[in-house]
Parts: structure tokens; C-alpha cells; sequence
């Protein structure tokens, strides 16, 4: 039994991740703000005996971050951030604050609590040839959970695995691109056990259906409502859709494997098959609702073909997604109709 911190913990993909790690056993504390979650996505974990203790605030705010930090953790997988790729263009500084800023407060309270458990002074000329036999014994590991959006654009059939050059079209990607660096520099750097995931497209239950929501459950609420569907742009962009709970098992084995060590790992999550947006408005609408064609809010940071190869997560973890698109829209679609 490992003690966990999942920040973002409240969020669409957090909330999975701990109800998965409550299952699996652990002992877990969640840090959420609520900032674009509320405490009712908890409302199923509420009470289990796993459950330490959910801590509400901004992991910006050091009063927070030292309530958070009290005793030191086996493993800390980091979700909280900014999200959307819209806000990161009309307002980059909350974007960069809340995803890099708030991701360096988070490596360097881990190295402050582990170096304080193994005895090694912070602020001290730090050399890890000489501290590594001690550090190394009892490592807690960071998974930073990054994302698909940190790729160069990608033409043809063939799938973007983790060589595939990062070129970030929006301040979100970059965001994300600096902060996976400053998490492989931490392992580097101070011997943590680091991993980094790029998690594809994820949609799925408790995820926004409101403008600021995924594709998949905008259209599915749209849908349920009557309403047309707006497909932005012409439509030809695709993406590589990955269900919540496959996301969540994904994490969960790349934070908690023995069977490789899990410095600097960077890891895609995805299914290897993609969806034109038109292509699902056309499933998502059947003959009940139309689909429309509008402009573009950001068309410089659309991202034309994403479609991500799973190689590495099955040779390594033995991932493999098992939620195929008929499935997961099925149960989105569900899961909104029970809320309407
Ligand atoms: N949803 C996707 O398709 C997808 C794909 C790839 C990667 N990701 C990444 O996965 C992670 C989780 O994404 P999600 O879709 O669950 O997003 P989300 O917004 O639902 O979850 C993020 C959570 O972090 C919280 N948060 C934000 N700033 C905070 C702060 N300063 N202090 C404390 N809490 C804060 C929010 O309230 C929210 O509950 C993010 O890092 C995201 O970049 C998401």
C-alpha cells in the first residue's frame, strides 16, 4: 500500500485516477481548487477509509502546498492545471502560472520532502554522486501528467509515438512542453523517480459538456438537448479519443509498475485510432440532430491529425485501451442523459 497525492484531484480525469487508486488499495490525498471541478466529482469517493484526506486550495498558494507536503508521499501524480487551449491563447499568464509555475512548486516540495526524509540538507551544495546510495534507497516517484498537444504536426498514417519531434501551436502545448522539462531536469538533476505521460484525447463521465467542455461531451449533451452540432473548422481534423477510465488504469500503472524504473519515461496514452471531428458529429447526431459547419475561434492552434501509437505503454505497462468509441460513447452518453 503506497501513500498517493493526486493534484487535480476533483478533476475529470483525477477523479477517475482516485477512485481507481482507492481500488487498487492505496492510502490517497487529493489537492483540487475546484477551479474548473466541483466537490461533488468526489461525491462517490466521499468517506472511503482510503481516502486521507481532500485538501481544497490553489497549489500556488505555499500555505496550501506546506498542508499538502506534511508528510512525505510514496508517489505524487500531478494533474492540476490550466487546460484549455482557448484560454491559453487569450490569457497565457494563468496558463503558464497554473502550469508551470504550479508544477515546479510541486517538484520542489517532493525534493525538499525527500531529501528532509533521507537526511540530506536543502540548500546545501548538492552533489547526487555522493548522496545517491541514501537518496536512491526510498525514491517517491512523479508521474506529470502532460499531453498529446506538445506534438509537432503529424502528416500520413503513421502513428506519433514519443520520438516524434514537440512544437507547441498554442501557450497551453508550450506550457506543458516546459514543464515536462522541468520535471526531467528533477530526475536528472536530484535523482527522482520522474515520469512523464501524454495522455491523448480524453473524454468520457464528468467531463465539462459546456463550452470550456470536450468535443465529445459538448456534442453528446447537444445532442441530447435537440440542438445542431458545430463542428469547427471544416471538420478534417482528427483526434485519437481515449476513455476516462483507460486514462486513469494508464496512469495508475505507469506511477505504480515496479517493473521498470521510471526515470525521465516519457509515455503516450492512446488508442491508435483516430476520428474526424465530422466524422463523429455524423455518429454523435445519427438522423436525430444536424450537424453545422462554423468558423474556427483559434484556427492557427488546431491541430490538424493526431493519432498516437500505444507501442511503448503496452510494451512497458502492458496498456492497452479496452473501451473501443462505440462503448464510451455509450456510456457519456448515458451518464449525461442521467443528469439532464
Ligand atoms: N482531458 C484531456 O483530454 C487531457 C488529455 C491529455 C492530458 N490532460 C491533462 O490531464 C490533466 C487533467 O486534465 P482534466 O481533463 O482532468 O482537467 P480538469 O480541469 O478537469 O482537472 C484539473 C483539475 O485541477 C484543478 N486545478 C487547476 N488549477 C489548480 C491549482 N492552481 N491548484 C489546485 N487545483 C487546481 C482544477 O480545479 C481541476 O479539478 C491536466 O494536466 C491536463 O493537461 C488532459
Amino acid at each position: 500500500m503506497k501513500r498517493v497525492l493526486v493534484t487535480g484531484g476533483a478533476g475529470f480525469i483525477g477523479r477517475a485516477l482516485v477512485a481507481r487508486l482507492l481500488e487498487l488499495g492505496h492510502r490517497v490525498v487529493v489537492v483540487d481548487d475546484y477551479s474548473n471541478s466541483s466537490p461533488e466529482s468526489l461525491d462517490e469517493v466521499r468517506g472511503h477509509a482510503g481516502l486521507e484526506a481532500i485538501v481544497v486550495g490553489d497549489l500556488k498558494d505555499p500555505v496550501i502546498l506546506k498542508r499538502v507536503f506534511d508528510a512525505p508521499y510514496d508517489l505524487v501524480f500531478h494533474l492540476a492545471a490550466s487546460i484549455r487551449v482557448q484560454d491559453s491563447i487569450d490569457d497565457p499568464r494563468t496558463t503558464f502560472d497554473n502550469d508551470v509555475t504550479l508544477t515546479f512548486n510541486v517538484l520542489e516540495a517532493c525534493r525538499q520532502q525527500y531529501f528532509a526524509a533521507n537526511g540530506v540538507e536543502v540548500g546545501a551544495p548538492f552533489h547526487l554522486d555522493e548522496v545517491a546510495p541514501r537518496l536512491l534507497d526510498r525514491r517517491p516517484r512523479l508521474v506529470f501528467t502532460s499531453t498529446c498537444m506538445v506534438y509537432d504536426r503529424a502528416f500520413g498514417a503513421a502513428l506519433i509515438e514519443e520520438s516524434h519531434p514537440t512544437r507547441p501551436a498554442s501557450p497551453y502545448g508550450a506550457s506543458k512542453i516546459a514543464a515536462e522539462n522541468l520535471v526531467l531536469s528533477y530526475g536528472h538533476s536530484y535523482g527522482l523517480s520522474v515520469a512523464v505521460a501524454r495522455p491523448f484525447n480524453t473524454y468520457g463521465p464528468f467531463q465539462k459538456s459546456n463550452l470550456e467542455g470536450g468535443v465529445v461531451s459538448i456534442f453528446l449533451a447537444n445532442a441530447l438537448a435537440g440542438r445542431a452540432l458545430n463542428v469547427k473548422g471544416d471538420g478534417t481534423q482528427t483526434r485519437d479519443l481515449l476513455y476516462v477510465d483507460d486514462c486513469a488504469r494508464f496512469l495508475a500503472m505507469l506511477g505504480l509498475s515496479t517493473a521498470f524504473e521510471a526515470d525521465g519515461l516519457v509515455v503516450n496514452a492512446a488508442t491508435g485510432v483516430d476520428v474526424s471531428i465530422a466524422a463523429l458529429a455524423g455518429i454523435i447526431a445519427g438522423a436525430d440532430v444536424p450537424v453545422a459547419f462554423v468558423a474556427h475561434d483559434h484556427p492557427q492552434a488546431e491541430i490538424q491529425k493526431l493519432c498516437g501509437s500505444n507501442a511503448k505503454a503496452e510494451r512497458l505497462l502492458g496498456f492497452v485501451p479496452e473501451v473501443n468509441l462505440a462503448d464510451g460513447l455509450k456510456r457519456t452518453r448515458a451518464f449525461l442523459a442521467s443528469r439532464v
